[in-house]
């Protein structure tokens, strides 16, 4: 029962918070850059602050990590519990450009386990949303991935970091990508470009991320039938829910080929 009321709240967190964003977006937002290379907003903070005082208020004794305000979290517990995971904009870059690709990210996790998340567009008032066990949902209605079988067929999003220490590595990955697929798309939202794959816009997306901007967008995609995992072995030790580095997900026809032609590139000899 606590865990419908969680969802609820969530999903009234996420709506509330990205009014915030489009309001702040239409009134003029102020720049600047984290390590002197990737984009933060007025409106990013503002958000964060907004999330994060409304968990506190209901849920006084729960741990937060939010990009913005609280990013340390180092390492998650195979067992955490009582946990929020907060991007209070997922796609900042579009969102100072004016592009309308960008959302709202709230995940709770207990036990262990991404309970719930949602993934909220203020821009096209598109709500992702999914519970553990109860299905993936967008704005109400159930989603489940593409049935797409070949790769050559296969639309496929991926992203880039800010950093360019290992870019030839991406390039390679992109051309492998681009040799066997249909085509590639890079819209600058991790979040929505996993939940499009939950709702088939897409067939598969590969990238490496960090744990907010994958936490709620995970169970969407789990819930919506995709293959949600790793072209690349977790290291030991770490729970792979929470492993941020190589995720790939897929419908579960495409994923063991995506996978396949994803970790030859970087071990051409198996
Ligand atoms: C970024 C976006 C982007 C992805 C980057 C993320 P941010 O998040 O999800 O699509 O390629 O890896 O850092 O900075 O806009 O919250
Ligand atoms: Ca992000
Ligand atoms: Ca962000």
């Amino acid at each position: 029962m606590w865990r419908d009321e969680i969802f609820e709240f969530t999903k009234g967190l996420a709506r509330e918070a990205g009014e915030l964003v489009r309001r702040e977006r239409k009134q003029g937002i102020s720049r600047g850059f984290k390590n002197g290379r990737e984009l933060v907003t007025s409106a990013d903070t503002n958000a964060d602050r907004l999330i994060s005082e409304r968990i506190r208020a209901r849920f006084p004794g729960h741990r937060i990590i939010s990009e913005e305000l609280a990013p340390e979290y180092g390492w998650v517990e195979a067992d955490a519990h009582d946990l929020w995971i907060v991007d209070p904009i997922d796609g900042t870059v579009n969102f100072a450009h004016g592009h309308n690709q960008s959302a709202v990210c709230i995940a709770y996790i207990d036990q262990g386990d991404i309970v719930c998340g949602v993934v909220y567009n203020p821009f096209t008032d598109e709500m992702f949303c999914a519970a553990k066990g109860g299905g993936a949902f967008l704005n109400g209605d159930p989603i489940s991935c593409s049935k797409e079988t070949e790769l050559r067929l296969a639309l496929i999003a991926t992203g880039f970091p800010y950093t360019k220490v290992e870019i030839e590595i991406l390039y390679r990955r992109v051309q492998v990508i681009l040799n066997h697929c249909a085509d590639i798309r890079r819209l600058g939202s991790a979040a929505l470009d996993i939940c499009w794959v939950a709702m088939g816009r897409l067939d598969g997306f590969y990238e490496s991320l960090s744990l907010w901007d994958f936490a709620a967008a995970q169970i969407i995609a789990r819930e919506a039938g995709a293959t949600y995992g790793h072209f690349h072995p977790v290291p030991e030790g770490i729970p792979p829910q929470f492993h941020g580095q190589n995720i790939l997900v897929a419908n579960p026809r495409l994923f063991p080929q995506l996978k396949a032609l994803l970790s030859a590139v970087d071990y051409p000899d198996g």
